[in-house]
């Protein structure tokens, strides 16, 4: 079974998350979550929906699902014999990236990233933030040259929806598939013509 693991962090954006964690929740795959103190606080704030009444419902789904306390630094994901085919951290906040970008950890969820760093396992980065000064896009240039994957939740406007919905999967879509997840989420190009 695949694993993947999913850091979720007090970046704003967490409707990203939540959906994110929906989709891949109907895979037939293992599901590592790593929640920061803030992500969970932000998530209950921006969704309205209880972290812990939204795992339950996740759990009802296909997917296998592991929460580990980001303390944990005895969790498998800890270690680069753990594999896994891909991190998603969504969204990532400043903070996060900059402590993956300098490798100063001090959480499972950035130890987690450095692992897959160093082992070359796909790491997704969707950090939100506006404007963004020189700190921030040094680091995420950082992150790229390491290999990570950097995409921010831009909406996809050549799919011309006015959804909200819609604009949502467009984004979610994208890091799934940098994520090596292909899905019908988002809208493809097909030479101008609508699909
Ligand atoms: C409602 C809310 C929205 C926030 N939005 C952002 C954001 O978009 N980007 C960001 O980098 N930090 C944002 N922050 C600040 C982070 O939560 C803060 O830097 C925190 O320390 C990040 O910690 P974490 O990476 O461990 O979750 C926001 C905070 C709150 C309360």
């Amino acid at each position: 079974m695949k694993r993947y693991i999913i850091g979720v962090t007090g970046a704003s954006g967490s409707v990203l998350s939540k959906r994110l964690l929906s989709f891949l929740s109907g895979l037939e795959a293992e599901l590592h979550i790593i929640i920061t103190d803030t992500g969970k606080k932000v998530f209950e704030y921006e969704t309205g929906t209880l972290w812990d009444a939204f795992l339950i419902s996740l759990r009802q789904n296909k997917a296998f699902v592991l929460v580990h306390d980001n303390n944990d630094m005895f969790a498998g994901v800890a270690s680069g014999s753990f594999v896994t085919e891909a991190m998603m951290v969504v969204p990532c906040s400043m903070a996060t990236a900059a402590k993956i970008a300098t490798g100063a950890g001090g959480n499972l969820l950035c130890r987690a990233a450095d692992v897959c760093l160093k082992e070359k396992t796909k790491l997704v980065l969707s950090p939100r933030e506006a404007p963004l000064h020189a700190i921030h896009l040094k680091n995420l240039l950082t992150l790229s040259e390491c290999g990570a994957v950097i995409i921010p939740p831009v909406p996809v406007f050549y799919a011309k929806s006015e959804n909200y919905g819609d604009m949502i999967d467009g984004i979610v879509g994208r890091i799934l598939k940098s994520a090596g997840i292909e899905n019908e989420l988002y809208t493809k190009w097909n030479n101008g013509k609508d699909i």
